[in-house]
């Protein structure tokens, strides 16, 4: 088995047959990508060592990035994990919904061990999308799934991109058109008993703050980079180099705007004209695809981007923007 499998991609629809089918491919060790709230997810058995062992053969995913489980409720999530009284006060409010929680592993949850890289702790979530909680209910058991797209690329927010990335290296994809919150779930750990931001997403950090009672969460010290191994600098990366915090486009470069600011002369797209961050953020990765395919067309080498607030669902989006614009190494 290798990442470069060759095989025809079968789109299945919003229906019951489509969906009983996604559950079927996925009893036989198959991998489903699948719509959810925030980005589409590369499904798969997570207790089925060799089926996620294909997911991270099909993204060319490093083995030491461990992958969300995606479960259908809070008594699902106890079966696998230690869900503290905090954790679970933070679950009933926030689930189903665009948050991960990082929790003890269960001894005997019996998931595949590649899922959580040995880590001792699993990330799960209960995601929001009428048709992953139908899949869920289908399947009847755990979904490990990383986001739909080749490692260290744009994630996907429709069948489309999906396809793009993985086309002939899975066996299907459900449609469930376009994801609503565009950016991946807001991922929370805890280290030392206290809450722990492992990444900006969909729940914006200001209500998870709220919830805890507290100004601000903490992030991770940077010598505990290893709890959040995923969060590699470099990610998201489009063809076309990012410059980032731009007032206008310079001459030759692509223009992705944010609110009513300045037109560009060249190819430009605009994440949210009213300045709103949350269709912001639902646009953001179908828009640097299509800016990136523009400016590969019309030769700009550079993408400039508008600045963003740094506020709610902003913070998602600017450290998706960092990361695209990160050096890589290619
Ligand atoms: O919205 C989402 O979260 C999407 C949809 C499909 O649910 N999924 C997603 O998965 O973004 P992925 O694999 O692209 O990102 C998972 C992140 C990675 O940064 C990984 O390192 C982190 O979760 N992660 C997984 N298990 C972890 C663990 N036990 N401890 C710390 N971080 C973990
Ligand atoms: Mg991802």
């Amino acid at each position: 088995m290798t990442g470069a499998e060759v095989r025809n991609t079968v789109s299945l629809t919003d229906t019951d047959r489509g969906v009983s089918a996604a559950a079927g491919l996925l009893r036989a060790g198959e991998l489903v990508a699948f719509p959810t709230e925030t980005v589409y997810g590369l499904g798969a058995d997570a207790r089925d060592e060799r089926a996620v062992a294909r997911i991270f053969a099909a993204k060319g995913r490093p083995l030491h990035n461990p992958l969300i489980v995606h479960v259908s409720d809070l008594g699902a999530a106890q079966a696998l994990a230690e869900v503290s009284p905090v954790a679970d006060a933070l679950a009933r409010r926030f689930w189903p919904g665009p948050l991960t929680l990082v929790l003890p592993l269960r001894p005997g949850a019996r998931l595949a061990e590649r899922v959580t890289a040995g880590l001792g702790t699993v990330a799960l979530r209960v995601p929001a999308h009428s048709l992953a909680r139908r899949l869920l209910d289908a399947f009847g058991g755990p979904l490990a799934a990383p986001s739909a797209n080749p490692s260290g690329r744009v994630s996907p927010t429709c069948r489309a991109h999906v396809l793009d990335g993985l086309g002939g290296r899975i066996a299907a994809v459900l449609d469930g058109g376009d994801c609503r919150v565009g950016v991946e779930s807001t991922i929370l750990g805890f280290q030392n008993g206290r809450p722990v931001l492992l990444r900006t997403g969909g729940l914006a950090a200001e209500t998870l703050a709220e919830a805890f009672g507290i100004a601000a969460l903490d992030t991770p010290e940077a010598e505990a980079a290893v709890t959040a191994p995923g969060q590699l600098a470099s990610h998201y990366a489009p063809r076309a180099r990012l410059r980032l915090e731009a007032r206008e486009p310079g001459a030759g470069e692509a223009w992705l705007a944010f609110g009513p600011g300045p037109q560009g002369r060249g190819p430009g797209l605009n994440l949210s004209e009213r300045g709103d961050l949350a269709e912001a953020a639902a646009r953001l990765f179908g828009h640097l695809r299509a800016l990136d395919a523009l400016a590969a067309e019309r030769g700009c080498a550079t993408i400039a981007v508008a600045p963003v607030p740094e506020t709610g669902l902003g913070r998602a989006i600017n450290d998706r923007l960092r990361r695209a614009a990160a050096p890589r190494g290619e």
